[in-house]
């Protein structure tokens, strides 16, 4: 077929085939991310700098930025852009990038952190990926396929007994300490353990693993979440509507969970689980 009838027939972006193309080209360039952020890990370049209260800025973060935003362009024009470091762009379907989660991790050193990528329509996340280069662990689900770790699938965990759960609370200065404090008071009294692991993509990731029981944040923004809800619910886990609050636009409160707590963790934070 020659270049102008194939732009005569353009491939509509959430058609199968279209979301074909996006999952091949987000799998490459997750890895192509994950290994720029890696080697400037190993070689400890660059420092950080504080762009608020706790909220770190590495030169590592707006180098992988541009170099998923500058790819994206190229592959696909018609998309639109929201990143955490170079703001956003519209379009019918967007993709969702955090070049670094767990900023404050990779700024002191913690090799715990990855990049995070999803691809949204208006009210439904339809791609999420999630590399941790560290470990070269790639998370990947495609709404309605499931979720993978490495290309196996992954399931959240079967645990039922609060008293053997183990959740993850994060937070940030954007929500009061005292209503951080009452959550995980409740959490507390229902007999989980609780973890804090400073990159929500991760800690949203090892639930979909069955790692972790279940992920609660009281606000996050859209690029530090939205492909971990995905691989949670693709993994057979309950999570919160996101979408459906205006957290691509305002950000919002996240819950993700295994089942057999999700009732308890629903509770606990006040966030509705979609059922
Ligand atoms: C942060 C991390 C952290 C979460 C914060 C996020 P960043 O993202 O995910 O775990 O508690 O809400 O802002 O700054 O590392 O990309």
């Amino acid at each position: 077929m020659s270049a102008v009838s194939q732009h005569a027939h353009p491939i509509p972006a959430t058609s199968p085939e279209g979301l074909d193309r996006r999952e091949a080209a987000l799998l490459r360039l997750i890895r192509e991310a994950g290994a720029l952020a890696q080697a400037a890990f190993a070689a400890d370049a660059g420092g950080f700098e504080m762009k608020g209260p706790q909220d770190f800025l590495t030169v590592t973060d707006a180098a992988v930025e541009k170099l998923v935003r500058e790819r994206l362009d190229q592959l696909f024009p018609e998309d639109g852009f929201v990143g955490e470091e170079s703001g956003s762009a519209p379009g019918a379907i967007v993709w969702v990038v955090d070049p670094i989660d767990g900023t404050a991790n990779f700024a002191r050193r913690i090799p715990h952190y990855c990049i995070s990528i999803a691809l949204a329509a208006p009210q439904e996340i339809l791609l999420g990926a999630i590399y941790d280069p560290v470990h070269d662990e790639l998370y990947f689900a495609r709404k309605g396929r499931g979720a993978t770790r490495n290309g196996a699938p992954i399931a959240v965990s079967g645990v039922t007994d609060p008293q053997s759960a183990c959740v993850e609370l994060g937070w940030s200065v954007r929500v009061p300490n005292a209503t951080y404090l009452d959550v995980l008071g409740k959490m507390l009294d229902a007999g989980t353990n609780i973890r804090r692991a400073a990159t929500g993509a991760l800690g949203l990731a090892y639930v979909a693993d069955g790692r972790s029981d279940a992920y609660a944040e009281l606000h996050m923004h859209p690029w530090d979440c939205l492909a971990g809800l995905l691989l949670v619910r693709e993994a057979g886990g309950l999570v919160c509507d996101f979408l459906a609050a205006d957290g691509l636009r305002s950000g919002g409160g996240v819950l993700a969970a295994a089942p057999g707590v999700a009732g308890l963790m629903a509770e606990a934070t006040g966030i509705a689980l979609n059922l």
